[in-house]
């Protein structure tokens, strides 16, 4: 079955619930037990059944079905947001004394929390290349425990040749991770790469509408499945079931979406690749972009978050561009239905040459409004930029 047909399927309940398609909201924290046996062997079955609401409802389980579907899995995981997917599956698979290997791509939160907690827990990060590929098996030492991967990467967009690095990682016996956020499982699916922890900020494209903070982990291995959703539970990661039906209906249309996303940033790119003022955009669907080969090799598409370098410009006539725009909001959380633009700052280990010697970095994205109401809203921006100069 195709995902497009999946999504219109996963997680569908009509039989039980007088034919209505989407499952309902259920919200519980007791539940109610026929027998003394069936409750004092309650937890042996919290995997499967619905034994207490911190587990998780029916609702819960729709969306975890419908999101082990599409990421060919065998199990997921719903979490509070995309920073707790990756938060718990850090404290998972990490103890005092292990080293996690980390790309110095990774989005900045998953930075500060090797810098900040997982330090203080004894667990010591470093930072690959994103181009390492197999060479990173230079980098993993006896005590490395996880690879933690994001393709591509926060604000610069590398993209990594994820099958090499799991091959190592697998013969290493190294657990591997990945933010899997920019294209989704629709346009990569990290597990058929020998992944073993796919993560996504389901806040971003999976919901789609700006209106919920949700994360999602999705695996193949049944005691890695148990151990993650123990420790998240352990941290009383409690799921609202009312955002978990919202993430179901958002994923219905999630294919239609993600194509309109990449068809408008793919115009987008091509006009502001044709602009005097930009030095480089930074987009994997780009034939220029160093990432496009790979990308072409393992994506089944791109989503509508992309970068564009300018030349060098005063801080004025960037903000010129960015500010007071009609269509292209200013804000963090992109995968909804708006157009956003934010300049960026890059934290990174490796550039050559360092960020900072470019010119400014934007990062856009594109929304699910027309593109030629965009590129107008933009030509009035860059108007802007010359006046402030
Ligand atoms: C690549 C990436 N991963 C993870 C997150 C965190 O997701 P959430 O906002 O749901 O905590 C973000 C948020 O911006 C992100 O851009």
């Amino acid at each position: 079955m195709f995902d497009d047909t999946r999504l219109s399927r996963a997680g569908t309940d009509s039989d039980g619930n007088s034919g209505i398609l989407n499952p309902p909201v259920y919200r519980a924290s007791t539940i109610h037990f026929p027998t003394i046996e069936a409750f004092d062997t309650r937890f042996e079955r919290r995997f499967d059944d619905v034994v207490y609401g911190s587990y998780g409802t029916p609702t819960t389980k729709a969306l975890e079905a419908a999101v082990t579907e599409i990421e060919n899995g065998s199990r997921s995981i719903v979490l509070a947001s995309g920073t707790a997917a990756i938060t718990l599956s850090f404290i998972a698979c990490l103890k005092s004394g292990d080293h996690v290997l980390v790309t110095d791509s990774a989005y900045k939160s998953t930075r500060t929390l090797c810098e900040t907690l997982m330090a203080r827990l004894g667990v010591e990060a470093s930072y690959f290349r994103p181009d390492a590929g197999s060479a990173i098996e230079d980098d993993i030492r006896p005590e490395t425990r996880l690879v933690f991967l994001e393709s591509p990467g926060s604000y610069t967009f590398e993209v990594q040749d994820i099958p090499a690095i799991t091959e190592v990682c697998r013969r290493r016996g190294v657990l591997t991770a990945i933010d899997n956020t920019w294209a989704s499982p629709l346009f990569f699916k990290p597990l058929d790469h020998g992944v073993d922890i796919s993560i996504q900020a389901a806040t971003k494209y999976l919901c789609g509408h700006s209106d919920v903070m949700l994360g999602t982990i999705a695996v193949k291995d049944e005691t890695l499945y148990r151990n993650i959703k123990d420790v998240a539970t352990q941290f009383g990661n409690n799921v609202s079931p009312g955002d978990c039906y919202l993430a179901l209906r958002g994923m219905r249309t999630m294919g239609v979406r993600l194509r309109q996303h990449q068809e408008t940033a793919l115009r987008l790119v091509e006009w502001f690749a044709a602009r005097p003022e930009v030095a480089e955009v930074i987009y994997p669907a780009w034939p220029s972009d160093p990432g496009h080969e790979i990308w072409k090799r393992d994506f089944y598409g791109a989503s509508g978050l992309f970068g564009v370098v300018l030349n060098p410009a005063s801080k004025a006539a960037v903000a010129a561009l960015v500010e007071g725009r009609k269509h292209f909001r200013i804000g963090a959380s992109w995968g909804g239905f708006e157009s956003l633009m934010i300049p960026a700052y890059p934290t990174r280990s490796f550039a050559t040459p360092p960020w900072d010697e470019r010119g400014p970095l934007l990062r856009v994205h594109a929304g699910l409004e027309d593109s030629r109401d965009l590129i107008e809203d933009l030509e009035r921006g860059f108007d802007g930029f010359h006046s402030a100069g």
